[in-house]
């Protein structure tokens, strides 16, 4: 009987953790355990014997569970250092900073024009993104037969609404409020239906520009966009004016540059022509001026249109503008 009790004892002690000792516990002390065997021939005993066997299942039963106990608290007070010692926390590392975000390119460049432009006595307007026809088209001498409608492939809304297909609704706008003499630009966002490729996306942004006022002429007209692109783009720029044709202007032109990321050999963003169309311009049509109640025979005045997605690729030499609107952080965050 001792013998039983000693190896069960031993076995006890020979567990390595928590588990073992559990393990070692249903065996030992369970149903089928020493202190079962031992009480198992009981009725058969004389009551002498029976007194003396009770007496030695109590003393077995305090060793075993003494030992059980011991080792029990042991493990758990190991488990529980190891653990403090593993979540253990140094409050005084000083915590890390916050996280800066950056502006995206597109505000940081149509920040430095409409900077530029404030300090040459321009207002910065602001117009809505759903347009009405009226302001987006018919305004602008663009009538509902009118081939240029084409040009711009429009996302239509309910009642002769539409997404504005350009920034030059807020020049009609402008005129309506504010009436001559007027110096404006209009950054924002507009929207074609158009299919996304390395250099096109159905939403992008420009940048308009108007002046109104007396005796306004293609030499005015061109020293802005001198002083505009040389504070852009911090160096000489190669440019060069085609005639273009946007019934809003007369005589209408197109200003293209050097394509800034190739340099003139041809790459996917000047679609391997070495230039980039980036500044339609010209001198308001007479009908614009008129249809927005201003007298041509008082007052003329200039207007362009500026790529600013265009603009920001050239000047950080991006190659795809699907980038701008990716969201994507890795993009976003080397503007910081
Ligand atoms: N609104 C024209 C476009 O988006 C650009 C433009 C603006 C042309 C102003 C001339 C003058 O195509």
């Amino acid at each position: 009987m001792t013998e039983l009790v000693d190896t069960a004892l031993e076995r006890i002690h020979s567990s390595a953790n928590l588990a073992d000792l559990e393990a070692v516990r249903v065996d030992v002390l369970g149903r089928k355990g020493v202190l079962a065997q031992l009480s198992k021939d009981m009725g058969k005993l004389t009551s002498e014997e029976r007194v003396q066997r009770g007496k030695f299942i109590n003393a077995a039963k305090q060793s075993l569970e003494g030992a059980y106990d011991a080792l029990k608290a042991k493990f758990e007070s190991e488990a529980l250092a190891a653990r403090l010692d593993a979540e253990w926390l140094d409050l005084t590392v000083p915590a890390p900073g916050p996280k800066r975000g950056a502006l995206h390119p597109v505000t940081l460049i149509q920040w430095e024009i409409e900077d530029l432009f404030r300090s040459m006595g321009f207002s910065v307007l602001d117009g809505p993104e759903v347009e009405t026809e009226h302001h987006n088209f018919d305004a602008l001498n663009i009538p509902p037969d009118h081939p240029a409608r084409d040009m711009q492939d429009t996302f239509w809304l309910e009642g002769h609404h539409l997404l504005r297909t350009h920034t030059s609704p807020v020049q009609v706008r402008g005129m309506e409020k504010l009436g001559p003499p007027l110096k404006m630009i209009a950054p924002g966002r507009v929207f074609r239906n158009e299919s996304v490729d390395a250099s096109h996306e159905h939403t992008f942004y420009q940048l308009e520009g108007m002046m109104i006022d007396k005796d306004v002429s293609v030499g005015n007209l061109i020293y802005f966009m001198k002083t505009l692109l040389t504070a852009i783009f911090h160096r000489e720029v190669t440019v060069r004016l085609r005639p273009g044709f946007f019934p809003f202007v007369e005589p209408g032109f197109e200003l293209d540059i050097r394509c800034l990321i190739c340099g003139g050999p041809g790459c996917p963003v000047c679609k391997q022509s070495g230039w980039v169309e980036l500044l339609p311009c010209g001198l308001v049509n007479p009908h614009v001026l008129r249809s927005s109640g201003i007298d041509p025979k008082e007052w003329n005045g200039f207007a362009f249109g500026l790529g600013l997605t265009r603009l920001v690729m050239m000047r950080y030499a991006i190659d795809d503008i699907r980038w701008l609107q990716s969201g994507d952080l890795r993009f976003l965050g080397q503007f910081a």
